[in-house]
């Protein structure tokens, strides 16, 4: 039997449609939606990250404002730009496009953008949030992934869903929205012993650990659904997650492909976080 494979484009088109009911009923209002996008050098694949932003923006009715620095930008700078833009009450959500040029500290940049303004979710008063039962402004990926098992209808609780990876952006928070679901949840991470035998007893199995195709059938359970956060380039330049889908397709429930899986749902989050970041101005 072949998967239930999840339509992440479709999904999120969804999410972005109601968005964008949303963001009109702000703007009718005069508080139409805003984000600020702060792009430091010119990582190519940074480029089209924001680009993908800025278009989903455009598709819900939301304003973007757009910086683009040079590379050699101090961090002083920077955090003038962020400090300029959490006072200007037409933006509603800051991006600081990760990754920063090492000479800046990602993690200073980060938590001096407004816990109010934080649609990534990066900041610690909204992981803290997150942790203690109360999201507010959630990162975008994880959340993003937990709709798509909402709406394909994936049984979470009681279930067992096992997490690859434990960065403060996908892994950390994926465990923590999956238990508030009822999940029991195991977190693996590079130092984790026998992966196999833990990936094999997964009801679910969210992979973010970036190594293209690692996931093959013999390390999943008959039925489970499968989430791949992974984006990786293969050297013909084709894209592909962290889990070897064509393989996988045939022994999962539910699996994500890559490209159209997670990502745009990644993207479609910002904008809710946007939207909702708008809502909550107005009180
Ligand atoms: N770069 C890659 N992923 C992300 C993300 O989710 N947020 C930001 N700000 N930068 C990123």
């Amino acid at each position: 039997m072949s998967a239930i494979i999840i339509d992440g484009t479709a999904i999120a088109k969804q999410v972005l449609a109601e968005q964008k009911v949303i963001a009109g009923q702000l703007t009718a209002r005069g508080n139409t939606p805003g984000l600020a996008v702060l792009l430091v050098g010119d990582d190519p694949a940074s480029a089209v990250y924001v680009r993908s932003k800025e278009r989903a923006c455009r598709e819900a009715g939301v304003q973007t404002f757009d910086t683009r620095l040079p590379a050699d930008t101090s961090e002083a700078d920077l955090l003038k730009h962020v400090d300029a833009l959490n006072n200007d009450p037409k933006v509603h959500g800051i991006l600081v496009q990760l990754p920063l040029p090492r000479h800046i500290n990602a993690v200073k940049i980060l938590q001096r953008i407004a816990v109010e303004k934080d649609v990534d979710g990066f900041n610690w008063r909204n992981l803290g949030a997150l942790l203690d039962g109360h999201p507010a402004l959630a990162p975008c990926t994880p959340s993003g992934s937990m709709i798509l098992l909402d709406r394909s209808g994936v049984p979470v609780a009681g279930k067992h869903a096992v997490v690859l990876g434990r960065s403060s952006i996908v892994g950390k928070p994926a465990a923590l929205m999956l238990l508030e679901r009822n999940a029991t949840v195991t977190v693996c991470h590079s130092r984790t012993t026998d992966l196999p035998a833990i990936t094999r007893q997964a009801d679910i199995l969210l992979c973010a650990i970036g190594k293209p195709k690692m996931i093959g059938p013999d390390m999943i359970k008959s039925g489970a659904a499968i989430i791949d956060v992974g984006i990786n380039r293969l050297p013909d330049g084709k894209l592909c997650g962290d889990v070897d889908f064509e393989a996988v397709k045939e022994k999962a429930g539910w699996i994500t492909p890559v490209p159209g899986g997670v990502g745009p749902m990644t993207v479609a989050m910002v904008i809710a976080n946007v939207v909702s970041a708008a809502r909550r101005s107005t009180g």
